[in-house]
């Protein structure tokens, strides 16, 4: 037998042995590196006699391709080997029974803010948004607020620094201005948010939220408003008839302006709206002051309509039956797990904004 066929014999034995994945890789540098057994064979072919070159290249390539074709085959085994045992290990039982987990709720005032603006988009109203930090031209002087005018004292806002320029919007009213600003006639908008006061008891906190109301555009008038506010407010409590009465009041951005209060009576400690001869005030209202409409450049004489802003907590707080404010901010897991709202259950009036 020759060297080359005795190398082939010894090294295939060594290969079909068992043998580990750095036995192989020091078998291939034996063989196959630059100075491996079978290399320095190849190096030998350049010096044989031409009669006998073709049968040494021969033994020699087919030595090289036995060895290397059972080199892959041991390395393959070596991968379906580890496969099989991290299957083996790794093995999921599908019959355990599952974690518990704890499903998140939707705060009160975020499902009251969804069913408000699905009811007035529904009659055409499209969101907007504006910034909880607010510089005083959008909060107060566009909206035609005197600067000796009680909500700019230091006791009510929370300004931002000593120049008074920066503050917390007192209500959402700035967006009004915001989105005057930067369209064109005509408007018809709502923007819900957060809003600021310094101010804390049972039924006020110093963060609360509000939704404004906005619609201007040729011979819009106080009937419109009336019709708008009576469908949102029967539609918003799921009630066919509702109390609603007018009451004359004072905001600087209106002219003239009201503030709106729906009857409602007390059953066994519970309230129900729209019966009974007991008011309750729920927003303020009014015909938007030409002075607001000339400030974000809107023409007078073609363009004129109304505004509203409505208190969202206490809007929740009637709807659901809650009667501390202050618990909406507490942030207490209890609390949400008995007043929040299950993401999957679809409250009847609910219209299909996604969340
Ligand atoms: N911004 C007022 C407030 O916070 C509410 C309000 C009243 C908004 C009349 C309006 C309005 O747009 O027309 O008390």
């Amino acid at each position: 037998m020759s060297d080359i066929l005795k190398l082939k014999e010894e090294y295939l034995k060594k290969l079909s042995e068992n043998i580990s994945l750095e036995n192989i890789n020091q078998i291939k540098s034996e063989l196959f590196g630059k100075n491996g057994k079978i290399t320095n064979e190849f190096k030998k072919i350049s010096n044989i006699s031409a009669d006998e070159k073709k049968k040494f290249a021969s033994e020699v390539n087919s030595a090289k391709d036995e060895i290397q074709t059972a080199i892959e085959k041991k390395i393959k085994d070596f991968e379906i080997e580890q496969i099989n045992s991290k299957l083996q290990s790794e093995k999921v039982d599908v019959t355990l029974p599952e974690r518990s987990f704890v499903q998140g709720k939707i705060h009160p005032v975020s499902q009251v803010i969804d069913e408000i603006s699905s009811i007035f988009s529904e009659i055409g109203f499209s969101v907007e948004e504006g910034p909880d930090v607010e510089n005083e031209y959008n909060n107060f002087t566009a909206l035609n607020t005197p600067d000796n005018h009680p909500a700019r004292d230091m006791h009510d806002t929370f300004y931002l620094d000593h120049k008074k320029e920066f503050l917390l919007r007192t209500h959402t009213s700035p967006v009004q201005v915001r989105t005057m600003l930067k369209g064109k006639p005509p408007f018809k908008i709502i923007a819900p948010g957060r809003t600021y006061r310094s101010d804390s008891d049972q039924t006020h906190a110093p963060m609360f939220h509000q939704v404004e109301g906005l619609h201007i555009d040729k011979n819009i008038n106080m009937g419109h408003l009336k019709g708008c506010l009576n469908h949102f407010i029967k539609e918003f409590f799921e009630v066919e008839k509702i109390k609603m009465r007018f009451r004359p009041s004072h905001f600087p951005f209106t002219e003239p302006s009201a503030e709106v209060d729906i009857g409602y009576e007390l059953k066994d400690g519970k309230i129900i709206i729209g019966e009974g001869d007991k008011w309750l005030e729920i927003l303020g209202c009014g015909m938007v002051h030409p002075n607001v409409l000339k400030n974000v450049k809107v023409n007078t004489s073609k363009y004129q309509g109304y505004a509203f802003g409505i208190g969202i907590d206490r809007l929740a707080m009637l709807k659901y039956g809650i009667n501390d404010l202050r618990a909406f901010f507490d942030t207490d897991y209890r609390w949400i797990s008995h007043f929040g709202f299950d993401p999957l259950d679809v409250p009847s009036n609910y219209r299909g904004l996604s969340r």
